[in-house]
């Protein structure tokens, strides 16, 4: 594996990868790498000719006041993983490097940056979305991966490959989860064992969500109070959001009558957790739709 810091070398890398016509794959991260980011990198390179991975912690993602000088950094052990995985560079430049002094231009998710983790950490998805933007110029990746686990990141990177034309196709992968159905996150290793059980009811709130669905409740408030119930439980907890929203516009929904995704955020003491799960009303959940039904839609 090649290791690169400057995005001048990353594009000449890359560039003979794609002068030999590879298929060049992406999988952006902030490092600290877990199960969760190689089950994207093993994706990659079962897709792709050409795998890269990026390991930045971007600083303008980050709001003042937030973890940015404790967010888990392990460059060294990453680039073990890495290697280990078949991955044929690593891009990880430096912040100074890779934002001039002076730099100015943002990329604005839109509307879709506005709500749900964009309320709880403004400038957040400004953030990503631009340094997404600038890592998928240096790199001219035809595929990039990105996790459910973030799922409203996915969706602003969606919206941002689609309304600035980029050519690029965004593959989404689904949340890696530990044995006890907490989500992985880096962020997970500054739990105290105490806290780690306390994180379990997030997965939990998903898991008695998609009961209450199973049980016949489509309403989203309803829906979205089986999930407050369970969180509630769990007294070191502080809810940001929970909701039942449109899987692409993440708008709240009234019911659940076709697909949707839960979203919950909490924290335990200085950690945040995020996590969500699809949502299907049994009859799109693979039951075929009553014979009376079909064609309405
Ligand atoms: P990071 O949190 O390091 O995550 C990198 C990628 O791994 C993201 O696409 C994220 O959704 C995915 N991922 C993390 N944990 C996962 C899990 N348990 N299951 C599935 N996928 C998981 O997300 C970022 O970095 C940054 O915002 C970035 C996109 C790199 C821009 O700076």
């Amino acid at each position: 594996m090649e290791r690169v810091g400057s995005k001048a070398e990353a594009r000449k890398t890359v560039a003979d990868a794609h002068a030999e016509h590879k298929t060049v794959a992406l999988v952006p991260t902030m490092g600290a790498l877990h199960d969760g980011h190689l089950a994207l990198v093993r994706a990659a390179c079962a897709r792709a000719e050409y795998v890269v991975v990026s390991v930045f912690v971007n600083p303008t993602q980050f709001a003042p006041g937030e973890d940015y000088e404790t967010y888990p950094r392990d460059i060294d052990h990453d680039m073990d993983l890495l290697a280990a995985e078949g991955v044929d560079l690593a891009f990880t430049p430096s912040a100074a490097h890779m934002y001039a002094g002076d730099a100015g231009v943002t990329v604005d998710p839109g509307p879709l940056g506005a709500r749900w983790e964009g309320e709880v950490r403004p400038g957040h998805f400004t953030g990503v979305a631009t340094v997404v933007t600038k890592l998928l110029s240096i790199v001219r990746p035809d595929v990039a991966y990105f996790g459910e686990k973030d799922y409203q990141q996915l969706q602003v990177v969606r919206r941002a490959v689609a309304d600035l034309d980029l050519a690029v196709t965004v593959t989404p992968h689904p949340v890696v989860r530990d044995r006890d159905g907490l989500a992985l996150s880096s962020r997970n290793v500054h739990l105290s064992a105490e806290e780690r059980v306390a994180a379990r009811a997030v997965p939990a709130a998903l898991e008695a969500v998609a009961e209450a669905l199973a049980w016949g409740e489509r309403d989203a408030r309803a829906l979205e109070w089986a999930m407050t119930d369970v969180l509630a439980e769990e007294p070191s907890l502080a809810i940001d959001y929970v909701a039942v929203v449109d899987p692409a516009t993440l708008e709240p929904l009234d019911a659940v009558d076709r697909a949707a995704r839960a979203l919950v955020a909490a924290r335990i003491g200085p950690t945040r957790l995020i996590d969500n799960c699809e949502l299907l009303p049994p009859a799109a959940a693979g039951e075929p739709a009553p014979a009376h039904r079909k064609g309405s839609e």
